[in-house]
């Protein structure tokens, strides 16, 4: 049996058409949730990722503004951007674009976001306070790979769930979301990582496994069960001279071997990114809501 291909483009519309809902009763009581991001230098992945952010926040109804600096700003320059962000009302949530240049330290920068507009919810505050069960906001990716599981009528609850990849992006928060005694998580996690000897020997007792390796196409069908789910989450672009832009992008796992095998699976692209941009937008909604006091 063919898997079922989980389309991570239409629930997304679907979170986005809720949030679209949510902005409406802002707007009722005069409010626009505001969203400022902030990408330094070229990085050609960053800036893709920087507009489709842009045209999402549009759809929703959210205010957005992109400040661009050059690779070489030094990072007072951006310090006190940040400084500014912090006491600019319009905005609820400030997003710093990763990765900086080698010469800014990223967790100064993180750190020096007021943890209300940390809407990736990288600032250690938020991290802890994700950790203890006790969350303000929830990561963009985790969060999306949580909301594709429930929405696709994949619950992790009672699953052993097989996270491969420790970054604090993806791997760690993922594993501090789905094991908190939540309803849509209580999940069994065992994480991977590069110095996993036999990664097959965990990947292969995974009922969901969840690839966040930075390494194309990775998982091939011999690693995975039969009737498994499967989260890709890795992006990579590998040459394709067929295509105008001369690359195209694939995940961490062999997809069309994978697709013959397992339950559910998401594809790239159209799987967890779109999901990880209306997390985004999910969160910077509720800190407007939580800002203006129309939630606690
Ligand atoms: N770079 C790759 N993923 C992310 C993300 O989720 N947020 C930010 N700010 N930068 C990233």
């Amino acid at each position: 049996m063919a898997a079922k291909i989980i389309s991570g483009r239409e629930l997304a519309d679907q979170v986005c058409g809720e949030l679209r809902e949510r902005v409406e009763r802002l707007q009722e009581k005069g409010f626009t949730p505001g969203l400022a991001m902030v990408r330094v230098g070229e990085d050609p992945a960053s800036v893709s990722y920087v507009r489709q952010k842009e045209k999402t926040a549009g759809k929703v109804g959210i205010y957005s503004e992109t400040i661009v600096f050059p690779e070489d700003i030094p990072e007072e320059t951006l310090l006190a951007k940040i400084d500014e962000l912090n006491r600019d009302p319009r905005f609820h949530g400030i997003l710093v674009q990763l990765p900086l240049p080698k010469h800014i330290d990223a967790g100064k920068v993180i750190e020096a976001i007021d943890p209300r507009k940390d809407v990736d919810c990288f600032h250690p505050v938020n991290v802890g306070k994700l950790l203890i069960g006790d969350p303000y906001l929830l990561p963009c990716t985790p969060h999306g790979v949580q909301q594709i599981l429930l929405r696709s009528g994949h619950s992790p609850e009672g699953k052993h769930v097989v996270i491969c990849g420790r970054s604090n992006i993806n791997g760690k928060p993922l594993f501090a979301i789905l094991i908190q005694k939540k309803a849509g998580a209580n999940a069994t996690v065992t994480v991977c990582h590069s110095r996993t000897p036999d990664l097959a020997h965990f990947t292969r007792q995974a009922d969901i496994l969840v690839v966040a390796m930075g390494s194309p196409r990775a998982i091939t069908a011999d690693m995975v069960r039969e009737g498994a789910v499967v989260i890709d989450v890795g992006v990579n672009r590998i040459p394709d001279a067929t295509k105008k832009s001369g690359f195209r992008l694939v995940g961490d796992t062999d997809f069309d071997a994978l697709v013959e095998l397992v339950e559910a699976i998401t594809p790239v692209p159209g799987g967890v990114g779109p999901m990880t941009v209306a997390m985004l937008m999910w969160n910077t909604v509720t800190a407007a809501e939580i800002q203006t006091g129309l939630v606690s």
